[in-house]
């Protein structure tokens, strides 16, 4: 079932604008939240159960209490806009429509933490968006929603856009606070976590757009009746970008109860796959969560349907399991090659990796290099362990997640389509001309 909360006014004419987006009923969650008390606020979003809609879920009420508080240290809300993780663009689209959801929840949220100047850091190549975000702070400044004591509270808060340089790493977190500070985005050792030591050595917490975003539909309707929305511990709505092949690709908002089926099929969302092809395979969060064929996709190790929910896309830990991730869901028809699609991503986690470790700097150009191989008809079929093999060695063993990211799409394309790269082995003249087929397996 459809249910809109951050997307209810998208398609009104001239939302970006801060007298549109009044109309609607913006910055009424602001004035609401700036009577409570920040505790109160704070007991809302616990209540709600929001987990980080960047790609970890991690509770965010819980983030929020993580923060340290030293007299006479300031603190930080920094906003992750590096959107980068292959297939995911929901940030884009609420950045780019809905600047003002963001800069209200930016203003409950540097509220409740105590942030008198906050940040936003966007990756390079959104180049068109800081002029919308930094026009709707202006029209927030001007009335009265952020600077000097806001709506009469005694509350100042700031808000910045920073641009990022077009590196994928700097989305991790700590690599995103060491750019932040200018210097080179190399990610930091976890702890100190960034509530603790983050921007400049002060308490920081970090969240993605649409975590922000969601704060405001929070305190309008109450953490209590966000909550019942969705199932389980995969409560409210969640954006979903959609691309691939599929006839609708675009930015959908759900409520986590709809299965992956109503999802790729229903003309509500992706509306089914092109010319009547087969689906083969989804990544459903983002390129950095494992690739799951069909026959898993639409029903659990269980039995049961799958659901586009933290539960049940990650199957209790099943190695048929996957995760909701960054919700960039991606589709591949009969027609696509998982070799080469292995092959497209380990080059791209090779090329992003800042090098600071070896099992991730070295693996990665070594995934690449077989993977090549193997697509291009000249691998041996030991290379198959050997890709096992050097995943499991980068997996767990680095700084930073974007190992075990580079790692798990390579696991679950050997665990899955094994048969797969020992056709482009065996049969080295088609390897190139030919795909594999849906036939085969
Ligand atoms: P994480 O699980 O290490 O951390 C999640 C958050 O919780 C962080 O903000 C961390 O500081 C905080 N946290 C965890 N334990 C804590 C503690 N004990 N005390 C205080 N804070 C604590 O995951 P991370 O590295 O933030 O994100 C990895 C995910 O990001 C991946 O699973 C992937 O899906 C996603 N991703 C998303 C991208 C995008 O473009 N949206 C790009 C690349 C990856
Ligand atoms: Fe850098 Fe890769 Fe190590 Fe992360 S895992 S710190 S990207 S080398």
């Amino acid at each position: 079932m459809s249910k809109k909360l951050l997307l209810k006014d998208a398609h009104v004419e001239g939302i970006r604008y801060f007298e549109t987006y009044r109309k609607q009923g913006g910055y009424g969650a602001a004035e609401k939240a700036l009577k409570m008390t920040a505790e109160e606020i704070l007991e809302e979003v616990k209540a709600s159960g929001l987990r980080g809609r960047g790609g970890a879920g991690f509770p965010t009420g819980m983030k929020w209490s993580f923060l340290a508080k030293p007299e006479g240290v300031p603190r930080h809300l920094v906003v992750n806009a590096d959107e980068s993780e292959p297939g995911t663009f929901k940030d884009r689209y609420l950045m780019e429509f809905l600047p003002h959801l963001l800069i209200e929840g930016m203003l409950i949220s540097s509220f409740v933490l105590g942030s008198n100047v906050s940040y936003i850091y966007i990756r390079g190549e959104y180049s068109w968006i800081p002029d919308i975000l930094e026009e709707a702070i202006e029209e927030a400044k001007a009335a009265g929603f952020l600077g000097k004591n806001i709506l009469g509270t005694g509350f100042d808060c700031e808000i910045y856009v920073q641009r990022g340089g077009g590196a994928y790493i700097c989305g991790e977190e700590t690599a995103l606070l060491e750019s932040l500070e200018g210097k080179r985005g190399n990610p930091r050792l976890k702890p100190p976590f960034p509530a603790v030591k983050g921007l400049w050595e002060r308490p920081t917490v970090v969240n993605n757009v649409e975590s922000i975003a969601a704060i405001v539909p929070i305190i309008d309707i109450t953490g209590a009746e966000y909550a019942k929305i969705g199932v389980g511990r995969s409560t409210g709505t969640k954006l979903i970008s959609a691309c691939g092949n599929i006839n609708k690709p675009g930015v959908y908002e759900i409520d986590m109860t709809i299965t992956v089926e109503e999802f790729i099929y229903s003309d509500e969302y992706c509306g089914g796959i092109p010319n009547g092809k087969k689906l083969k395979a989804c990544i459903p969060g983002g390129s950095s969560v494992p690739i799951v064929p069909a026959n898993l996709l639409l029903k659990t190790v269980n039995g049961e349907p799958r659901y586009m929910n933290y539960e049940s896309l990650a199957d209790g830990g099943f190695a048929t399991g996957t995760m909701m991730g960054s919700g960039g869901f991606i589709v591949l028809d009969e027609d696509q090659c998982i070799v080469e699609h292995t092959m497209t991503l380990a080059r791209f986690y090779n090329h992003e990796s800042c090098g600071q470790c070896t099992p991730c700097r070295e693996g990665t150009g070594w995934m690449y290099k077989i993977l090549k191989k193997i697509e291009k008809g000249e691998g041996k079929m030991e290379d198959i362990d050997l890709l096992w093999d050097i995943q499991r060695k980068i997996e767990g063993n680095t700084i930073c997640p974007l190992g075990d990211a580079a790692a798990w799409p390579v696991a679950a394309a050997i665990r899955h389509f094994r048969d797969e790269f020992e056709w482009h082995i065996k049969n080295p003249e088609l390897s190139q001309t030919q795909n594999y087929g849906l036939a085969n397996y």
